[in-house]
């Protein structure tokens, strides 16, 4: 699919705070989540070469009929090809049939160092348009500053695993110092959603606990991955437009933490 990107736009602008993660979908629940998702509303989409289903995911989206300018897709390169980003990035835009990726991340820290050579070639790669942003995932605030050191560019954005269970303001505040955006992994797995403050809050508001957990994350700024096989979950999960929480719900979930 060939439809040209809008590059002036800032990556917070750009990205769609509730994506759909897609770890661990497979061939046809791939293909068939992807598409209910993208039918009932969803305009982001998380993959990785490693999912091993973005072939499905580019399969859904041209069958959603939705132009590839109204979809935000995210893929990952493995840290093990590192050393090879170039036909990585190629082979994802060829499995997923597209001519560029919203977003491509290193999925981890290649041997678990920060490998600002790979972080070139991610630059090199978005500047001859195949990415529309590129950043990280899996990265410590030390490990992003050896990146923006050694070619003065910042990762857009920083993939972690995130939730109420493991809340930092001051690692939030560290990311926002720096410009960059956090996403958060494993919303509901890092979380006991039966936890009596969530529920409270959830009764409170005529909402589910997992509604409250995406809700909290978009109010931190953070963008929030869940993902469901269920049709009433996976609905449910992006639908909480009409969920503001109070200051006090905030500082309440935030103390889960502790
Ligand atoms: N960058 C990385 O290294 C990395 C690592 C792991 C994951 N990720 C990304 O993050 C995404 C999300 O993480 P995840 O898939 O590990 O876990 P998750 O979204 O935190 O949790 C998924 C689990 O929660 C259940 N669930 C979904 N909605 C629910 C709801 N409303 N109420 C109760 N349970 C609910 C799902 O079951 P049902 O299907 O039955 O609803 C499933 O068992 C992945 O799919 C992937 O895209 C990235």
């Amino acid at each position: 699919m060939s439809t040209k990107l809008d590059r002036s736009a800032s990556i917070r602008e750009a990205i769609p705070p509730v994506g759909l993660g897609t770890w661990p979908l497979k061939g046809d629940t791939a293909y068939r989540i992807v598409l209910q998702a993208l039918e009932m509303g969803y305009r982001h989409l998380d993959t990785a070469t490693y999912y091993g289903n973005e072939e499905q995911i580019g399969r859904a989206l041209r069958s959603s009929g939705l132009r590839r300018d109204e979809v935000f897709i995210t893929t990952k390169m493995p840290q093990g090809n590192a050393g090879r980003e170039r036909a990585t990035i190629e082979e994802s835009l060829q499995a997923l049939q597209v001519d560029a990726v919203d977003l491509w991340l290193v999925h981890w820290p290649p041997a678990g160092k920060s490998a600002p050579d790979t972080w070139a070639e991610f630059l090199r790669a978005r500047d001859d348009g195949l990415a529309r942003f590129v950043g990280v995932s899996n990265y410590d605030v030390s490990q992003l500053d050896e990146l923006t050191a050694a070619h003065k560019e910042a990762p857009a954005l920083n993939q972690i695993r995130y939730g109420p269970s493991l809340h930092s303001q001051l690692l939030l505040t560290e990311h926002e110092r720096r410009g960059i955006v956090v996403a958060g992994w494993s919303p509901f797995k890092s979380t006991n959603l039966a936890h009596p403050v969530l529920v409270r809050i959830a009764d409170n508001h005529g909402m589910s606990a997992a509604q409250v957990v995406v809700r909290w994350h978009i109010q931190h700024g953070v963008i929030c991955l869940p993902r469901s096989t269920n049709v009433g979950r996976l609905r449910s999960n992006r639908d909480v437009d009409g969920l503001v929480l109070t200051p006090e719900q905030i500082t309440a979930i935030d103390k889960l933490a502790d």
